[in-house]
């Protein structure tokens, strides 16, 4: 072989190994697209315009609080009830069913809160056209007859209109004739075949947002934040699917589903929640103007009785939601500001209740530690290298042969003792539950499953089986009460021998994952509790595994602790129980990268507590990209480190003295600013404002914010711009403003410019930034646990704003219990202004504490011209101490005021 030959080999060797490299991504194959679904596919080659209902214009009925009316499909005069109510907050909810439905239609349990009504209708005109109606001060809704189109307007423009696409789909229940499209009544892919005994069902409908570009949320998939749009392409996907190597950019489904959408322009964010837990496909599209021609000249403004929205959009964005079955229950979060639509959405679904702190801080896991002795060392080497870790996590290898709520008999033979000696250094244990059951006489969880009916039943009503980690394995139906009640039982302390109250949980797989079912799931004819095929709930399995776990913990501590549950799948107002992850990702960068928009998108959606694998799960990251995986998730919501059975191990230490000390940076940088985070998710649950936020939620008149997914903001005052790219030595951050001053965190350096501005990064540095006019409560001490932190000392951090003031709060509480809902916690507000800084209790509540008021840090002081601070509260009366300014960083300390931050205070800077 002469060298040209053999150079040829290497480099045929090389591409074949690159090629080899690439192929670790998703097999399509495996998952749907939408024109392999009958139902989707039905949907969307339906025409715009061509949507055949038209509201009975005599049927109209209308109260204070909703209004009545009947809708015909013109096509087959099959009659549906259409009923708008109005609800507290500026929500409105469409809700479209069957008038008479052969059986009654699915309709989504558990999700909701208690709805409550406005009486803020006011009818207000109507002619042969359509009719109108004021909703509060604010709002207006005008109903076209033919089509049937609803518009809502917000000060005389219209900010949603619906089905003014013409692509509303009802799919009536209806008995099989001959002539029956292909794959309405029975469908196949692959091997796997959908019986379908009730026909077609889908539901679908569009919703536009005249002069709206950008719209967010449908979480959860591995995309942009700003939605694409999907023509000529895939529709996004919501069903909860177990993607093996999933790809990114993709509309593909991931392992959790929320029908959620917000728009937003720089006047107003408006929302659309879409409550069908079947298989639901979104598309996104733009237009020019969503109300034209025909439908266009038949809306007569509810205001002149003539032209309607006189101002033709610019252009719009539409998304359609298209479900298999269910019925049309939708929900109109009429903003205006992100705040108000992220509150009224909370308002429906919920917020999730304050965690205990330990949840905050640092997760250690991988898939497995071995032994207890090798959970015992991790634990022990972090303090050895001096690196702060609140939880030690189990995967399934603890268990017995796979059989959840038991533990290996000879690796983890004595739990107990493992439990203590984490606990006896302030850590927590989270094991892995999942709701797969192994079909093995003499477990008594598959015993009790078989002998009283627990399980999933396939089409022919036989307890469905199906492939998981045990092997051939049953599923739980939690739709069932009992099934709920007993899986929580199963988290008793007498139950559940080796836990502990310091034993938290891991539902995982619960999509849920059959590794040989249809697109690794169950079958859409399974059948649960009441008679409910399992397409219809298919995206609420996950939820109400984790509902049940979640009341099994509150229940083993007679409702005197905080749970923290972590769950792979979800559906909107999952956030109610506990904390997601994005799954399994992979030690790449653009893995790195992607969990920026998937987390926000999920917090807007009223999802906070998210976080992505730390260090990727499939494959083994370098030490550069360990370590600004690390400096990225010490700013996400939930901070663990994971891996993959057949990575390498990756314990910090392992990868030499250097990135042990970048590690142990960003993980001190986690734990100083736990209080913030604590405040902040103290506020989530008051409020519904996400933990982390896109910068266009606190600057949403900032149109250079619209598209923007690689910086983000904890809270309203800390703007992250992570490092995710390999070898960059400087990163663009835009500084969104204007009258605007950033501080970078770790140089004080001022950032008054708004715009883009380079900033040189260096494998130790992340930029972060403290925005002026906020204060920001950090704990400086290094402890090995946050548990041992609670009563330590405080820094406030107070940056201030161009008119020289600023304000925060602290939240404070005894870290896990639920006193703090009966007053026991300190919430404080902060404020700067005229060179004083004042604590008030912001709340009614109050708690003894030890933690004192260490330090004071003042960013932006232009000079010095104070030599002391005086401060006074009620215990130390008046003193007086140090001040000492810093003139290169601007920014003035005050040493040890030393008041407690359990009452109030005055701090005068003279
Ligand atoms: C799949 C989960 O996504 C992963 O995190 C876990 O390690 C494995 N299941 C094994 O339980």
């Amino acid at each position: 072989m002469n060298s040209d030959s053999s150079l040829k080999k290497a480099a045929l060797c090389l591409v074949l190994l690159c090629a080899a490299q690439l192929v670790t991504s998703v097999d399509q194959n495996n998952f749907k697209k939408c024109d392999q679904s009958s139902f989707c596919r039905r949907c969307r080659t339906m025409q715009p315009g061509s949507a055949p209902f038209a509201l009975v214009e005599d049927s109209f009925q209308i109260s204070t609080h909703d209004v009545k009316a009947i809708l015909l499909n013109k096509e087959n005069n099959v009659q549906f009830t259409l009923v708008l109510t109005s609800l507290r907050d500026n929500t409105l909810r469409l809700f479209i069913n069957e008038l008479s439905p052969m059986r009654p239609r699915f309709q989504v349990p558990f999700v909701l809160n208690e709805l409550e009504l406005n009486n803020n209708i006011k009818f207000h005109s109507k002619n042969p056209a359509n009719i109108s109606m004021t909703i509060g001060d604010e709002h207006a809704v005008t109903f076209t007859y033919d089509p049937f189109v609803l518009n809502v307007f917000q000060d005389e423009k219209v900010v949603i209109s619906v089905n003014s696409k013409g692509l509303m789909k009802f799919e009536h229940l209806r008995t099989k004739t001959d002539q029956e499209e292909d794959g309405a009544w029975e469908e196949s892919f692959h091997s796997h075949h959908d019986s379908k005994p009730y026909g077609p069902t889908a539901v679908a409908l569009d919703f536009s947002f005249p002069d709206v570009d950008h719209v967010y949320g449908v979480p959860e998939h591995a995309d942009s934040f700003a939605l694409r749009t999907t023509d000529g392409g895939e529709p996004y996907r919501l069903y909860n699917l177990d993607v093996f190597e999933y790809e990114l950019d993709s509309p593909m489904s991931l392992y959790a589903a929320i029908p959620f959408v917000t728009a937003h322009n720089s006047r107003h964010s408006v929302g659309v929640f879409w409550l069908n837990a079947a298989e639901t496909w979104v598309d996104v599209t733009r237009s020019r103007s969503s109300l034209t021609g025909d439908v266009m000249s038949k809306i007569v403004s509810f205001v002149s009785g003539a032209g309607g929205d006189s101002e033709a959009p610019r252009s719009s964005s539409n998304v359609r939601f298209m479900s298999e079955s269910g019925v049309i229950d939708a929900y109109l979060t009429l903003g205006p500001s992100p705040y108000d639509v992220t509150r009224q959405y909370a308002t429906l679904t919920g917020t999730a209740p304050l965690p205990p702190y330990f949840s905050l801080a640092y997760h250690q896991c991988r898939w497995n530690y071995n032994t207890q002795k090798d959970v015992q060392e991790v634990s022990t080497q972090f303090d050895t290298h001096d690196m702060p870790m609140d939880v030690m996590w189990l995967d399934i290898e603890y268990t017995d042969q796979k059989k959840y709520f038991t533990w290996d008999p000879t690796k983890f033979a004595h739990p107990n003792e493992m439990v203590n000696n984490l606990t006896s250094t302030g850590r927590k244990l989270v094991v892995i539950i999942d709701p797969h059951i192994k079909r093995d006489a003499g477990y008594f969880l598959h015993d009790d499953a078989t002998n009283n009916g627990y399980y999933v039943k396939n089409k022919d009503g036989n307890d469905f089986e199906g492939w998981c980690w045990p092997g051939s394995s049953s599923y739980l139906d939690f739709m069932n009460p009992v099934v709920r009640d007993y899986l929580a039982s199963r988290y008793s302390l007498d139950n559940f021998p080796g836990s502990s109250l310091d034993v938290h949980i891991w539902n995982d797989m619960n999509e849920p994952s059959v590794f040989n079912g249809p697109e690794v799931t169950m079958h859409k004819d399974c059948k649960h509790y009441g008679d409910v095929e399992h397409r219809e709930l298919h995206n609420i399995y996950g939820f109400t595994n984790v509902m049940a776990t979640f009341d099994g913990l509150l229940k083993r501590s007679n409702y005197q602790q905080r749970p923290f549950v972590l769950t792979r799948s979800g559906f909107a107002g999952s956030q109610r129980f506990g904390a997601i992850w994005t799954g399994d990702n992979m030690a790449e960068w653009s893995h790195l990268k992607i969990s920026l928009p998937m987390c926000l998108s999920l917090a807007i959606s009223g999802w906070s507590f998210c976080g992505a694998d730390v260090g990727g799960f499939f494959k083994n990251p370098d030490a550069e990209l360990f370590t600004r995986w690390y400096q990225t998730g010490a700013y996400l919501p939930f901070f663990r480190g994971h891996a993959h059975i057949d990575t390498r191990r990756r314990e910090p230490w392992l990868y030499g003295a250097a990135t042990t000390a970048l590690v142990r940076e960003a993980l001190r940088a986690r734990y100083a600013l736990l209080p913030h985070w604590y405040t902040l998710f103290h506020e989530h649950e008051i409020t519904g404002a996400p933990v982390i936020r896109p910068l266009w939620f606190e600057f949403p008149q900032d149109t250079n914010t619209f598209s923007m997914e690689n910086q983000f903001l904890v809270g309203n005052s800390i703007l992250v711009r992570p490092v995710t790219d390999e070898g960059a030595t400087q990163v663009s951050v835009y500084f969104p403003g204007p009258q605007e001053v950033w501080f970078d965190r770790d140089t004080y350096e001022a950032f008054t410019q708004t715009g883009t501005v380079t900033i040189a990064v260096s494998i130790s540095k992340i930029p972060t930034y403290q925005r002026g006019g906020s204060i920001v409560p950090v704990r400086e001490r290094v402890r090995r646990a946050s548990s041992l932190t609670l009563q330590d000392p405080f820094t406030l951090m107070v940056a201030l704003n161009v008119n020289g003031t600023a304000k925060g709060s602290l939240y404070l509480d005894d870290g896990q219990s639920y006193e703090y809902r009966k007053g026991e916690h300190i919430s404080l507000s902060l404020s700067f202004a005229n060179s004083v800084l004042t604590s008030r209790f912001a709340s009614k509540g109050r708690l003894p504490t030890e933690s004192w008021l260490e330090r004071v840090v003042i960013l932006g002081v232009p000079h010095n011209s104070y030599s002391k601070a005086r401060i006074q509260s009620k215990s130390l009366g008046t003193t007086f101490t140090e001040v000492s300014y810093n003139s290169g960083t601007k920014s003035l300390s005050v040493r040890k005021p030393k008041v407690n931050m359990g009452e109030e205070w005055t701090i005068s800077i003279e």
